[in-house]
């Protein structure tokens, strides 16, 4: 028999629950849904009600809820989520970042043999314990600033035996952690140095040995592939994602960074996300706009590069769903401060409040295919966090240092 535990959060200033909004274009701060002196009811892992704290607290009481009593002014969001990373590597590349200040792009330093290649190798020397230790240290950094659930990227292995050995330290990381990590295979990052063959043939052996063992052992159900210069073609690209689809794993797509062409395949699969977007034009947002998939944004790479911003205000003004993702890499993106990121893109580019809340929530949670979480709201997950301030406007407008006070996770305090 499963017992049920109650516990019931209280009194908060202010809950924004992300409820009700929808799913795609531009977001003004009045339609956020804004509950104050609010109560948050949970039963086990879920939400079981979110209310006024006084009109909730009698049956709170009366079915034996833990009380958390909240003395203070606090603000409730949904449990961060940061839907693109890369947290799961070996070494650093501080020296690439002092490559790039001298003047070498991240495109230069690539094709000169270093950036991700030197990250495969450092990658590949670590064992698998130390993989999954390093991925834990960074995952539970991520959930002290709120962030409840991390997309999680191999890639750095770029073979058949050490893309799997990065997608299995990636599943032990999630079952000592209580953040949930969500994987994706990028095994398709960088066509290997050491493979003999060509960037078919490296595509056709992942997917008939890579994509099987997936499956098999519950390891991924996302493919994801870097479409660049540097990395594979639109056309390379086509018949491993035919595969990818016909398996039933869902695709995300690193596309336009440094040019376009990238968020023309990812809409063309049917992809969940294209993310980057950086070099995007008046075509690839339209396109985006008129589609499902969700256009993710990553400030921390065009921080991490000095480069532009993803053009955020016109996607959204054309129509799109942006979500905005910390794409935390030891490359392009070592800072890995998600709420930080999300706020100063959002002075460069213009964004509301509920724009940008919404895409490290509920937004966030679609570009991730997941339905059960990213709003505080009757059913979902009992993620929450809580920040201590009474305006919500805080938050963004301290861009990043305002840090959590208490984060649930699954219902748990952690
Ligand atoms: O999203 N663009 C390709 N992949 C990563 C960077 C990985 C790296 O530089 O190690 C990105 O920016
Ligand atoms: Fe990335």
């Amino acid at each position: 028999m499963q017992t049920i535990k109650h516990t019931f959060i209280g009194p908060i200033r202010q809950a924004v629950t992300m409820a009700g909004l929808p799913l795609k274009g531009a977001l003004k701060d009045e339609q956020l849904e804004i509950i104050s002196e609010a109560g948050i009811l949970i039963k086990n892992d879920k939400i079981h009600q979110v209310g006024n704290y006084w009109d909730l607290y009698p049956e709170a009481q009366s079915i034996g809820a833990e009380m958390v009593n909240l003395k203070g002014d606090f603000v409730a969001l949904p449990g961060l989520i940061d839907c693109h990373t890369h947290i799961c590597f070996g070494g650093s590349r501080a020296q690439d970042y002092a490559m790039r200040n001298a003047g070498k792009s991240y495109l230069e330093i690539a094709k000169a043999g270093g950036g991700i290649w030197d990250t495969v190798t450092q990658t590949r020397k670590a064992n698998l314990e130390k993989l999954v230790q390093l991925t834990l240290q960074r995952a539970n950094r991520h959930l002290k600033d709120g962030i409840t659930t991390i997309e999680v990227k191999s890639g750095y292995g770029l073979s058949v035996a050490e893309e799997l050995k990065m997608l299995r330290a990636i599943q032990e990381a999630n079952e000592s952690t209580y953040a949930d990590l969500v994987p994706t295979c990028l095994a398709a990052h960088i066509p290997p140095k050491d493979f003999q063959g060509t960037q078919r043939d490296y595509l056709k052996s992942i997917s008939e040995e890579v994509f099987p063992v997936l499956k098999a052992e519950g390891l991924a159900n996302r493919i994801d592939a870097f479409i660049e210069e540097t990395a594979f073609t639109a056309d390379d690209i086509h018949s491993y994602f035919q595969k990818a689809k016909e398996m039933g794993f869902d695709i995300t797509v690193h596309a336009d960074q440094f040019h376009a062409g990238g968020s023309l395949v990812a809409v063309d699969f049917g992809a969940i996300s294209a993310d980057h977007l950086e070099a995007s034009t008046e075509k690839e947002i339209e396109l985006l706009a008129s589609s499902d998939t969700i256009a993710v944004a990553l400030p921390g790479a065009s921080m991490g590069l000095g480069v532009a911003y993803t053009p955020a205000r016109k996607l959204l003004d054309a129509g799109a769903s942006l979500a905005i993702a910390s794409d935390w890499n030891p490359g392009s993106a070592p800072m890995g401060d998600l709420l930080m990121q999300a706020a100063v893109l959002g002075t460069y580019e213009k964004l509301s409040n509920a724009e940008i809340l919404a895409a490290i929530t509920t937004r966030a949670a679609a570009a991730l295919n997941l339905h059960d979480r990213g709003q505080l709201n009757l059913g979902m997950l009992a993620d929450i966090v809580l920040f201590p301030t009474a305006d919500y406007r805080e938050i963004t407008y301290q861009q990043g240092r305002l840090k959590p006070s208490k984060v649930f996770k699954r219902g748990i305090e952690v």
